[in-house]
């Protein structure tokens, strides 16, 4: 089972990937959590360059993130798929297609494609996404990157394109008020992924 978590910043997808991969530990799942830009070796070293870069012009950065995904789906997240663990992702194609895309205003047909091209296929079981307003997403975060400065249009941009993308394919999308208290939020995302795995185990998953 493959579930991503997505979101403007702020958002508190971290803390609630974490509580999430601890319960299911609990019951005995093998769990593999992970995120983007920057999981394994060699991924380390693109999120440097990519949260860290300057003047980076945005097809080189879209490419950038393609170049993390290619890797982290053919090194990391297929072997653990097919171990039969969980795998919680912290951001993934989604996050292209609303920074890149929507925000950036890059192709998302080409966007889409190249997704496709990168991940070979995969697709999420389930995304979550914690939804909340820029003003206050911003208002949490304690470290600061580049796309953290970006004007508060761009992150306005930002909120509207993934719930753009929640509403096209709601079977797939479960979308979270994380403007709500933390702790409630979380319990709300542990509550989804349990039942989710749960009912996945008895249909054989
Ligand atoms: P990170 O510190 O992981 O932020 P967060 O905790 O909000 O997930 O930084 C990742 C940043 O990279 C975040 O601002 C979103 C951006 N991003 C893209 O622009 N495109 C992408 O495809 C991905 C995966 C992330």
């Amino acid at each position: 089972m493959f579930i991503t978590f997505e979101g403007p910043e702020g958002a508190g997808k971290s803390t609630a990937i974490a509580a999430i991969g601890q319960r299911l530990r609990d019951i005995g799942r093998g769990v593999l959590t992970t995120r983007e830009p920057g999981a394994g070796e060699f991924g380390e070293h693109l999120r440097d360059i990519l949260l860290e870069g300057s003047n980076v012009p945005p097809k080189a950065e879209l490419l950038l993130f393609l170049a993390d995904r290619a890797n982290h789906v053919t090194t990391i997240i297929r072997p653990a798929i097919d171990r039969g663990d969980v795998v919680l992702c912290d951001r993934f194609a989604d996050s292209t297609l609303v920074y890149q895309g929507f925000a950036r205003g890059l192709d998302q047909g080409f966007i889409r494609a190249a997704n496709e091209f990168a991940t070979g296929g995969l697709v999420p079981d389930l995304t979550i996404l914690f939804d909340v307003e820029p003003e206050i997403g911003l208002a949490r975060l304690q470290t600061r990157d580049r796309f953290h400065e970006e004007p508060l249009d761009f992150h306005r941009r930002i909120r509207v394109g993934f719930l753009r993308e929640a509403h096209a394919e709601p079977r797939r999308w479960i979308v979270l008020d994380a403007s709500r208290p933390r702790e409630v939020v979380i319990e709300d995302a542990v509550h989804i992924v349990m039942d989710r795995v749960q009912r996945g185990l008895a249909e054989g998953t």
